[in-house]
């Protein structure tokens, strides 16, 4: 078959990285045809690097996807135009791959997620990276094949995404509601949200405290706790924030036959000689130990490292792309995106209502309280989108 043609929209930072993937042949059944921003500045930019190469430049998305010139998508825009695109990419013929977060609130990414369900011949995908990650297969690997047993409980500190003030004051949508629709949840933290239920399933209740602007003069939230409840009884911590540092990166799944843990680049497994339960059952000693072995991986080389970052996004293209030539099966399906999105609207709505939250959430009620902050910060003299 003819390689995908592609079309990137939104060609910033990230988009711009996209680009490279394709232009340095990273992407083997697919090319790169054409882009789109609506930036001079990117288009200078486009201009200069893709022009030569063959690729178009459109500066209105719509004539992008009607031009015939791509079979596919990426959308790399912020994120409240994510949904806006695909369903107009999908409902124009186009395979589409969107950027995390999938959106901004859930309603928005049901409604995509209906509409890509009628289109079964189309590839939608989103650019969960992070999913190519081998400690994190492993742990899924652990998880969906019975060795960790059943779950107790899911911790994740990831303090790690350390964002000074220059960060914030670089793009006008950053670090603002109707910008960028939330901070470190939104914009950060959909690859651990995307993973903290690819691993540990669906929380069932959500209390969540977000504190926005902590030593940041941004609107959103920058320092976040939330405490989750799941149907079997098990418990899960999530803590983030974007003003520590040092931060930490630590994940912890205990099961009924072992725990797993992912910090530093390095994943221990230990497994129980016999499941905590079953141990339980005929034990009488007062402070026992079970019998225990351990399981590490490390990604330790350097090179492997350093690798693993640009090679885990041209990894979900090339997998992405592989799934419209010959079927392979997708790692990360689009329709996936709104059950993190889902975690953090219910952080968010929690934190603002003072109240537990019980999933599935009331989308309308957590548009409401959005709005509201965004007609808040249009009212004050914080930040606004430039
Ligand atoms: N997967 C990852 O690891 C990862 C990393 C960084 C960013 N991202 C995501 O990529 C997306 C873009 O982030 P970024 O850091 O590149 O931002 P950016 O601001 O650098 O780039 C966004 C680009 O989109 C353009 N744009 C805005 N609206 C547009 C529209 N309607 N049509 C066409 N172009 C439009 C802007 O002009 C800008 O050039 C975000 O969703 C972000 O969360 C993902």
């Amino acid at each position: 078959m003819e390689k995908v043609r592609f079309g990137i929209v939104g060609i910033g930072k990230m988009g711009s990285l996209h680009c490279l993937r394709f232009t340095h042949g990273l992407i083997k059944n697919g090319t790169l045809t054409a882009v789109c921003d609506i930036s001079p500045e990117r288009k200078e930019w486009a201009e200069k690097n893709l022009k030569a190469k063959g690729v178009e430049f459109f500066d209105d998305y719509k004539s992008l996807i009607d031009s015939g010139k791509a079979d596919a998508v990426l959308v790399a825009t912020p994120h409240y135009d994510h949904p806006v695109i695909a369903t107009y990419a999908l409902s124009k013929g186009l395979h589409t791959l969107i950027e995390k977060p999938a959106g901004v609130y859930t309603k928005a990414i049901r409604e995509l997620n209906e509409y890509a369900a009628t289109k079964p011949e189309l590839t939608f995908g989103i650019m969960y990276n992070q999913r190519t990650n081998k400690l994190y297969r492993f742990a899924k690997e652990l998880v969906e094949t019975g060795r960790l047993g059943e779950m107790k409980r899911i911790n994740w500190i990831i303090t790690n995404w350390y964002r000074p003030q220059a960060y914030y004051n670089q793009g006008g949508w950053r670090g603002t509601w109707a910008g960028e629709g939330g901070g470190v949840l939104i914009n950060q933290c959909p690859h651990q949200l995307d993973l903290f239920q690819w691993l540990g399933g669906m929380p069932s209740m959500i209390r969540g405290y977000a504190k926005v602007g902590r030593n940041r003069d941004i609107n959103v939230e920058n320092d976040v706790t939330a405490y989750m409840e799941y149907p079997n009884g098990a418990t899960g911590v999530f803590i983030t924030s974007t003003h520590d540092f040092p931060g930490t990166n630590r994940l912890e799944i205990d099961g009924d036959k072992g725990k797993i843990v992912i910090e530093n680049n390095k994943l221990v497994f230990t497994e129980l000689e016999v499941a905590e339960s079953v141990f339980n059952a005929t034990n009488k000693k007062f402070m026992p130990s079970i019998p225990s072995h351990k399981i590490v991986k490390r990604m330790s080389k350097v090179g492997e490292l350093a690798m693993n970052v640009f090679a885990q996004h041209t990894g979900i293209i090339n997998n992405f792309t592989n799934h419209i030539v010959n079927g392979e099966p997708l790692i990360a399906p689009g329709a996936d995106g709104i059950r993190g999105l889902t975690i953090s609207n219910a952080i968010h709505l929690s934190s603002w209502t003072g109240e537990a939250v019980e999933l599935p959430i009331d989308e309308d009620k957590f548009i409401a309280e959005l709005e509201k902050r965004k007609a808040e910060e249009k009212e004050s003299s914080k930040k606004k989108v430039q």
